[in-house]
């Protein structure tokens, strides 16, 4: 069941240009799963709407978030300092089903899509996941999710490191049983229809517009083989085969 309560930062830092990582003094349950995310708020009036926010890292006593500065909301959570406190709403949606994954893995990710991939990496661990992280210039979160991946294949837009172009022009998942994916819409359909001409398992993590976060008001629907579906409650974690592209 999601829990609303109010947790301690721990610490709070840039660790990127505009992309902080955000400790909380919480326990997220012991069935929480890489892919869910947590509605947050540290705010009474303005914005009105909570935000949704990735788990990016569980551990005991605490969550970690990753959060890009993009508007009024973000930029509140991240100028808090530690021993301030956040409003939570969580853990929500549905995650990746780590537990029914194996073989060779792969993670693909854009952005700030990297955050679940640190978790997701941690609890894949066993079959040592090669991560695909595209970025537009300076990385981040790549040397927490080293420690558990195979090979790792960065591109960047700008060529400062690795590839230089979008991380969809050097991913392929024919070697692979299972294809992992988190990031901006159009990445995601790129690596969506690639798998699908390929014939390989492909799960990915949907980033819609969100507001109450629980199902309740249907702002967040993606469509799907069964109808439209709610991003929050149904997804964001949603099987491949199951979405439909325009
Ligand atoms: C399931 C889920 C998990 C997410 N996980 C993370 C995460 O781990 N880290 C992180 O930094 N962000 C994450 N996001 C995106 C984050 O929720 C939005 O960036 C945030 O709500 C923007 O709020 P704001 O008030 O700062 O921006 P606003 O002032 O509301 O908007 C600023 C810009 O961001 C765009 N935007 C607003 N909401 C979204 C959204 N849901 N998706 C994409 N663009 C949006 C707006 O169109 C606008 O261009 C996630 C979103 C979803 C749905
Ligand atoms: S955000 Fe309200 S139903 Fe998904």
């Amino acid at each position: 069941m999601p829990e609303y309560r109010n947790a301690r930062i721990i610490l709070n830092e840039e660790i990127s240009s505009g992309i902080y990582k955000i400790v909380v003094e919480a326990q997220a349950g012991d069935k929480v799963k890489p892919g869910q995310f947590f509605m947050l708020k540290c705010w009474d009036a303005e914005p009105v709407l909570w935000r949704p926010i990735s788990i990016s890292e569980v551990d005991e006593g605490s969550v970690t978030f990753l959060c890009a500065k993009t508007g009024r909301g973000t930029e509140k959570l991240v100028s808090l300092k530690s021993g301030q406190e956040i409003q939570l709403l969580g853990p929500l949606g549905n995650g990746f089903d780590t537990e029914k994954l194996g073989g060779r893995i792969a993670l693909v990710c854009g952005g700030i899509g990297i955050a679940p991939m640190v978790e997701l990496s941690k609890r894949l661990s066993g079959f040592k996941p090669d991560l695909y992280a595209g970025f537009r210039n300076e990385g981040y979160a790549v040397d927490e999710i080293k420690k558990y991946a195979g090979n790792i294949y960065i591109s960047t837009e700008d060529g400062s490191t690795g590839h230089k172009g979008y991380v969809t022009e050097i991913f392929d998942a024919s070697d692979y049983d299972a294809v992992l994916c988190c990031g901006p819409e159009v990445m995601m359909e790129k690596v969506l229809r690639h798998c699908r001409e390929k014939g390989k398992k492909v799960y990915v993590s949907m980033e819609k517009h969100m507001a109450c976060g629980v199902g309740a008001c249907l702002v967040c629907t993606c469509r799907t083989k069964d109808g439209n579906r709610r991003t929050c409650k149904d997804g964001p974690v949603f099987d491949g085969d199951e979405l439909v592209l325009d």
